[in-house]
C-alpha cells in the first residue's frame, strides 16, 4: 500500500468508527485501538503535508486560535415554524392541509422538535464546506471551525452512498443532559454563573471563540431538513439517491442517514389525524427518556411536491407546524415575596406560594430571579400565578392569571434595603442582580464566608459546620474567618461541661488547619471568582501571599485561567483595608502564606513567562514529571500550540498535527536532553 492509500484508508476507517460511536452509539473497536489508528494517521499526515485535509478525522480537536465569525447569507432563508399548543390546533392544521391539497391523499411526517440551536450545513462533493447559524434567518455566523469538532456531524460523507454533488442539510445542535449537568457542576465549583438550560449552554459553547473549548464540551447534532436542487445528470457523477423536487421528506432523511447523518429519533409517517395525535401523546412522556432536550413535535407534509403546492406565508411554511409540549405547569396563590442574601451579597427574590403538585413534587417556593422579572410579570401579592418546571431544575413563576386579580391587591415592590442588615442595596452596571454592599456586617454574608472557609476543599475544618458557625456568630464569638483562631474550648463549650469534649476537638481541628497548604488558603479566603483551580494556579505562580497581593492587573492576567474580571476582583480584594486586617491576623495565627519547602524545592525562574507544549514519548522522565518540572521552573505547560507558544518539548513520535502546526507558526522544537540542560 502506498502512503496515499494508507492515509485514505485510515481516514475512511476512522470516520466509520466515529460514526459507530457518536451516531449509532455502537462502537466496534476499543478506545485504545482507535487511538492507535488516529496516531498512525497523524504521523502519516505530518510526514506528507501534501495530503493535508481540513476534513480529516485528525482535525476534530479544534484550535485555541481566536476566531471572529464571518456573516454569511443563507442560500435559502431559515424560516421558523408556526406554533400550536393543543389538539384543536393540530386538527385545524390537518384540515387546512387537506383542503389546500383539494382532497388529495397525503402523509404527515411526525418527528421530535429539538430544543437547541439551528444550524445549516453545506456539503460539496461529500465534504463539509460550511456551517452557519440561523442568525436572523437571512444571514448567520459562519461557525464551521467549531462545528467541525462535533463528532456526530460527518466531515466527509460515506463514499458511494448516493449523496448529491451539492446540498444543504439543517438540524439542531444540542448539549446532552449529562454533559449539561457536568458542565454546571464544574461551573458551580468555580463560582461561575450557571447555564439555565442546555440550549443556553449549547449556544454559549457554539459561539465560543475557541474551537478547542467547543471540542471539550461534547455537543451533539440531529439533522431534520434536507435542501438542494436537482442538477442535470453529469457523465461522471455517481447516481444520486434523493430527488429534491419530487421526493419525500421522510425518505430523503432516511437516505441522509445512509450518508452518515444522525437524524431525528422515532420519525413516523402518519396516514391519519389519529396517528398524528397518538404520536404526540406517546412522546409527551417518552421524551423524558431521550438524552437531549425536546420541546415539542414537528409535523411536516411528507411529499415535496405537495409542500411546494401549499407554499409559505410571510414567516413560515404552510406545510409544517410545531406542536409545543406543555411545560409542566401549575397555578397557585402567591402569598409573599421574600429575599435571600448569598455569600457574595447578591439578593434573590423568592415567591412563597400555596403548596401545589408539580411534575411529581410539591412546590411552595419558586425563584423570581431579579427585579426586572418581577416587573415584567407585573406581580401583585395574592395573585394566582403559573409555576413551571421546564428544562430548569428550579421551578419558576412564568405568568399571572390577571382575570383572577382583585383591585385590592398590592403590586410587589422590589426592596431597596437589605432584609438582613438594612443596608441600601446597589445595582452594578450591566448586572441584573441587586447586591447588599455591607459585606462586613451583613450576617448571611459573614456566615457564608466562614462556611466557605471551613469547607472541605478549603481549610477542611470538619468538626465545624453551618450550625456551629451560626451558633458562634449568634453568641458573638466570631465575626470573621480570623476570629476562628482566637477561640478557646471554654468559650465554645459556654462553660457547659457536657460540651467540653467537642469543644476541645473543635479547637484542635482549627489549630491543625494552620498546616493546610498555601494554595488552599488562597481558595479559602474567598476572593470572588477565585475557585479551587484558579487558586492553585495563582499560588504556584506567585508563591506567597505578599507577591499575590502586590501583583498588577497585567501580572495577574499572565496566569492561566485569569482574565480581566478575575484579575480585577483580586485587586479589589487586596485593596480593601478590612481584608488586609484579616490577612494580618491569619498570618499571625500561623496559616501557610507561602508555598511549602517541599513545593518550593528546586523552584527556579528559569522558564518564567514561557508557555511550553509537551508532545511525544520520553525516555528520561514521564510526561507528568516534565509538567511538574516546567511548573517548578516557573513555566506554564499548555495543551495546544499557538503563536504564543515558546517552544515544544518533544519526545519520540511527536504528534504530526502538532509538528505541522509548529512548523507553520515557526515554534521551536526542543528534545528532552536540551530541555534538561536548560533547567539544570
Ligand atoms: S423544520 C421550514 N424540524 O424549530 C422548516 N425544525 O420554529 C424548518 N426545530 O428554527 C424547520 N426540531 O431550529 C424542523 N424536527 C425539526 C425541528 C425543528 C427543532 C427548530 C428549528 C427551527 C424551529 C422552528
Amino acid at each position: 500500500m502506498t502512503y496515499k492509500e494508507e492515509i485514505l484508508q485510515l481516514r475512511k476507517d476512522l470516520e466509520q468508527h466515529n460514526y459507530n460511536y457518536y451516531v449509532l452509539s455502537q462502537p466496534t473497536i476499543s478506545d485504545y485501538d482507535f487511538d492507535q489508528m488516529m496516531h498512525r494517521l497523524q504521523d502519516l499526515e505530518a510526514e506528507h503535508p501534501d495530503m493535508a485535509d481540513p476534513n480529516s478525522p485528525t482535525q476534530r480537536v479544534g484550535s485555541d486560535l481566536n476566531q471572529q465569525f464571518k456573516q454569511v447569507a443563507h442560500k435559502y432563508p431559515m424560516l421558523s415554524l408556526a406554533n400550536t399548543y393543543n389538539e384543536q390546533d393540530v386538527r385545524e392544521f390537518y384540515e387546512r392541509v387537506s383542503s389546500g391539497l383539494e382532497g388529495e391523499e397525503f402523509e404527515i411526517c411526525a418527528e421530535m422538535k429539538y430544543d437547541g440551536l439551528s444550524i445549516s450545513l453545506t456539503y460539496i462533493d461529500g465534504q463539509l464546506t460550511q456551517a452557519v447559524t440561523r442568525g436572523d434567518g437571512v444571514q448567520g455566523d459562519d461557525v464551521t471551525a467549531n462545528v467541525r469538532t462535533i463528532k456526530s456531524i460527518p466531515l466527509r460523507l460515506k463514499e458511494g452512498s448516493g449523496y448529491p454533488k451539492q446540498f444543504e442539510i439543517r438540524g439542531e445542535i444540542l448539549l446532552p443532559w449529562t454533559s449539561f449537568e457536568a458542565l454546571n457542576a464544574e461551573r458551580e465549583a468555580n463560582e461561575e454563573p450557571l447555564f439555565a438550560n442546555p440550549r443556553n449552554a449549547a449556544s454559549g459553547t457554539l459561539k465560543s471563540q475557541k474551537s478547542e473549548l467547543v471540542a471539550q464540551r461534547k455537543l451533539d447534532a440531529y439533522l431534520y431538513y434536507l435542501l438542494g436542487e436537482n442538477e442535470p445528470p453529469s457523465l461522471f457523477a455517481a447516481p444520486v439517491s434523493v430527488d429534491f423536487s419530487n421526493g419525500k421528506h421522510y425518505e430523503n432523511l432516511q437516505e441522509a442517514k445512509k450518508w452518515g447523518f444522525k437524524i431525528s429519533e422515532g420519525m413516523k409517517k402518519c396516514k391519519t389525524l389519529q396517528e398524528v395525535l397518538d404520536f404526540i401523546n406517546y412522546w409527551d412522556t417518552e421524551r423524558k427518556n431521550l438524552p437531549v432536550a425536546t420541546d415539542g413535535i414537528v409535523l411536516k407534509v411528507n411529499s415535496i411536491r405537495q409542500q411546494r403546492h401549499l407554499g409559505y406565508t410571510a414567516k413560515s411554511p404552510r406545510w409544517a407546524i410545531a406542536y409545543k409540549f406543555k411545560a409542566e405547569r401549575a397555578c397557585t396563590r402567591l402569598n409573599e415575596v421574600t429575599y435571600q442574601v448569598g455569600r457574595t451579597g447578591a439578593v434573590t427574590p423568592v415567591a412563597n406560594m400555596n403548596p401545589v403538585q408539580l411534575a411529581g413534587t410539591i412546590v411552595k417556593r419558586a425563584s423570581l430571579h431579579n427585579a426586572d422579572i418581577i416587573n415584567e410579570l407585573d406581580l401583585h401579592i395574592g395573585d394566582m400565578v403559573y409555576v413551571e418546571k421546564g428544562g430548569e431544575i428550579i421551578p419558576k413563576v412564568v405568568g399571572v392569571d390577571k382575570e383572577q386579580r382583585t383591585p385590592d391587591l398590592q403590586k410587589v415592590q422590589f426592596i431597596s434595603t437589605c432584609p438582613e442588615c438594612g443596608a441600601t442595596l446597589v445595582r452594578y452596571e450591566g448586572e441584573a442582580a441587586h447586591y447588599c454592599p455591607n459585606d462586613t456586617e451583613c450576617p448571611p454574608q459573614i456566615k457564608g464566608r466562614i462556611e466557605h472557609f471551613i469547607s472541605r476543599k478549603a481549610m477542611n475544618i470538619d468538626s465545624l459546620g453551618p450550625e456551629t458557625v451560626d451558633d458562634f456568630y449568634q453568641r458573638g464569638l466570631i465575626h470573621d474567618i480570623a476570629d476562628l483562631y482566637t477561640l478557646n474550648a471554654a468559650q465554645i463549650a459556654n462553660f457547659n461541661k457536657n460540651r467540653t469534649i467537642s469543644a476541645v476537638k473543635a479547637v484542635n481541628a482549627i489549630k491543625e488547619s494552620t498546616q493546610v497548604p498555601f494554595e488552599r488558603v488562597v481558595f479559602a479566603i474567598g476572593i470572588r471568582f477565585v475557585g479551587e483551580t484558579t487558586a492553585k494556579l495563582l499560588a504556584r505562580h506567585f508563591k506567597n501571599m505578599e507577591a499575590l497581593q502586590n501583583a498588577t492587573l497585567a501580572e495577574l492576567m499572565e496566569v492561566e485561567k485569569v482574565g480581566q474580571v478575575v484579575a480585577e476582583s483580586i485587586i479589589r480584594y487586596f485593596h480593601d483595608e478590612k481584608n488586609l486586617d484579616i490577612l494580618r491576623r491569619l498570618q499571625e495565627a500561623g496559616l501557610q502564606f507561602s508555598l511549602s519547602e517541599e513545593a518550593l524545592e528546586g523552584q527556579t525562574d528559569k522558564l518564567a513567562g514561557k508557555s511550553i507544549v509537551i508532545s511525544g514519548v520520553f525516555a528520561k522522565h514521564s510526561r507528568d514529571e516534565y509538567k511538574a518540572l516546567i511548573e517548578k521552573n516557573g513555566g506554564k505547560n499548555v495543551g495546544s500550540i499557538s503563536k504564543n507558544t515558546s517552544f515544544i518539548l518533544a519526545g519520540d513520535n511527536m504528534g504530526p498535527a502538532k509538528l505541522e502546526k509548529a512548523n507553520k507558526l515557526g515554534v521551536q522544537i526542543i528534545d528532552e536532553d536540551t530541555f534538561l540542560s536548560m533547567i539544570e
